[in-house]
């Protein structure tokens, strides 16, 4: 399928075959290809929770508004966007260090200037936390959908859930967002996937 096609292809399907599963290989091999998405300075603050057991997509359905597709897909990704992320005490963003001092881009001395900068441009006040969180974790979640499509998958998106409710029942500690929850599995075979909503145009997107 050529990216074109993934770009068309790729729909917020809501019916998933409840009998198909997604293998542990498919659903590694997803995750990692979408981990090739872009983040500011490399810092890719973005974690999943993975669901599968049917017993806690029943608790995460009630928290999301009773949405049938909760239960009906095999596997939820509780998407987590990670606010402290821009840290250099953070484990992703010390690995993300030591590869640029690896790849001779930085040197071991300027681990304090570059906290420096990561906190002045992430850490100078919770909005710009937050926003550093969800923008890099937003193109993850985009990667991973279309990496879904690609690999012969559907998804669907919802932010329709009680976030808070969602961080408790999980456990999900505090310096983390949750942008999206994102189903994943197979089309439930005799579906029809109803036709693309109306889109932008060129003209409606490109403003002076
Ligand atoms: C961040 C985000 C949250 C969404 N939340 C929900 C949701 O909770 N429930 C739902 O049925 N659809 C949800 N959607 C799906 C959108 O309605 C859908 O993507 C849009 O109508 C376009 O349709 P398409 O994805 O099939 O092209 C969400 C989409 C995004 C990107």
């Amino acid at each position: 399928m050529d990216f074109a096609e993934i770009l068309k292809k790729r729909r917020a399907v809501n019916y998933f075959d409840p009998n198909r599963d997604v293998d542990e290989a498919m659903l590694k091999k997803i995750i990692e290809q979408a981990g090739n998405a872009p983040s500011s300075y490399n810092l890719q603050p973005w974690k999943l929770k993975v669901v599968r057991d049917p017993a806690r997509k029943q608790a995460l359905r009630e928290l999301a508004f009773n949405q049938p597709k909760v239960t009906e897909a095999p596997v939820i990704f509780i998407v987590l966007a990670d606010r402290d992320g821009w840290k250099l005490e953070n484990a992703t963003a010390q690995n993300v260090f030591a590869d640029f001092v690896k790849a001779g881009k930085m040197s071991e001395d300027q681990r304090d200037w570059f906290s420096g900068v990561t906190s002045g441009l992430y850490g100078r006040s919770p909005e710009a936390s937050q926003a550093f969180a969800n923008k890099n974790t937003g193109l993850f979640a985009m990667s991973l959908m279309y990496a879904t499509t690609a690999n012969g998958l559907e998804s669907h998106p919802m932010d329709g859930f009680d976030h808070e409710g969602v961080r408790k029942e999980f456990n999900i500690p505090d310096n983390f967002w949750i942008p999206m929850l994102i189903a994943v599995g197979y089309l439930n075979p005799g579906t029809e996937v109803p036709p693309k909503a109306w889109r932008q145009s060129y003209e409606d997107i490109v403003i002076d």
